[in-house]
């Protein structure tokens, strides 16, 4: 396969640099990259396999073609640019909630919905779902196919870096603050000051009480596993972590589920790493991951009262199993079926 041009939309951001990190340890071969931020961060200069490549803002692109393009750089960006990079040939990867539910866009997490990248997209876009999305599906995926499913209630805990960089910054400098007793924290990324505290609300809030990020939650899922019917409901929650969502899952199932089954099944799907109970092991914590790749699944247990119900905690680093990993996985999945522009 010949090298690709390839441009990553929000380079110097969270998801970006773990793009930039995760491309140069990949098999993709490159011939260009096209780094892009805002004017902020114009001239300045990134090392990607021994080469410096410079940071340009996106209007010095429009008489440039890529291969593929990840975008990164929040909505508005996406909308206004992703359908352009698009129609001038490269597969695009967009890391926004822009084209999500679009039903001409493909929603894909590679281990579960693989085959919905079958032939390249009409207007040559693929999203990338949200993070705390990606690592529930991967979870519920062998669940799901062996079993019914009732219904689904989760409460998250996501951590600062869902909010960028500004988001950890955020955090971290309002950590300190407190403890140094030197300033009250401040919340310009987040509802209110997340050090030391537990904010209920990620995304936008709408009239019914419902946030975006738990809307999308129940949408992108239902899309995803292509089960359109599929209840689900969440409480998603902003929590001082700096990196790793974590899920604490009930799964209501139409039947008794024998919990050995679950645990067989969750042990045999391809990056899952299982916690066993009894081992020193048994729980993951988003702090002490150490596969970054996977999703880590523990404290599996059934419902004492109730036969159909089965518990489940899930772990994941946002920033790569949820954002930058999946969108290479998709990249990888399409360089192989050949579905980009020149191949
Ligand atoms: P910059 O670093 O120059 O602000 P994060 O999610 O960590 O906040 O990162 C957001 C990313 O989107 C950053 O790389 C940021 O660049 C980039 N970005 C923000 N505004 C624009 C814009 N108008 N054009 C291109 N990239 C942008």
């Amino acid at each position: 396969m010949s090298a690709l041009k390839i441009a990553i939309i929000g380079a110097t951001g969270a998801v970006g640099t773990e793009l930039i990190k995760l491309i140069e340890h990949s098999q993709i071969p490159v011939l260009r990259l096209r780094l892009i931020a805002s004017s902020r961060s114009a001239g300045r200069q990134i090392k990607f396999r021994g080469t410096s490549w410079p940071v340009d803002v996106i209007e010095n692109t429009s008489d440039a073609a890529f291969d593929i393009a990840f975008f990164s750089a929040g909505g508005a960006i996406s909308l206004k640019w992703a359908p352009r990079f698009g129609a001038k040939g490269a597969l695009v990867i967009d890391n926004s909630n822009a084209f999500r539910m679009n039903s001409e866009v493909p929603l894909i997490v590679p281990q579960v919905n693989a085959n919905t990248l079958a032939s390249r997209p009409n207007r040559g876009i693929v999203a990338n779902p949200n993070c705390s999305t990606i690592q529930l599906v991967r979870a519920l995926r062998p669940l799901a196919q062996a079993f019914a499913i009732r219904q689904i209630v989760l409460t998250t805990y996501q951590a600062a870096s869902g909010g960028g960089l500004r988001g950890i910054d955020e955090l971290l400098t309002g950590a300190r603050g407190v403890l140094d007793r030197t300033c009250e924290p401040t919340s310009e990324r987040f509802p209110v000051s997340l050090a030391f505290n537990v904010i209920p609300h990620v995304g936008e809030l709408s009239g019914d009480g419902v946030t975006l990020e738990e809307r999308k939650l129940v949408q992108e899922s239902r899309k995803i596993l292509g089960m359109p019917e599929l209840k689900l409901t969440a409480t998603c929650v902003r929590v001082p972590v700096i990196n790793g969502h974590s899920e604490a899952v009930y799964i209501e199932f139409s039947d008794c589920v024998p919990l050995n089954k679950a645990r067989e099944l969750l042990a045999r799907e391809p990056g899952i790493q299982l916690y066993d109970g009894a081992s020193c092991r048994a729980y993951p914590t988003p702090r002490l991951l150490e596969n970054a790749g996977d999703v880590h699944v523990g404290r599996i247990r059934a419902n004492p009262d109730d036969g159909r119900g089965l518990w489940m905690w899930v772990v994941a680093n946002n920033l790569q199993v949820g954002a930058a990993l999946n969108a290479i996985q998709i990249a990888e999945l399409a360089i192989t079926n050949r579905l980009l522009g020149e191949q």
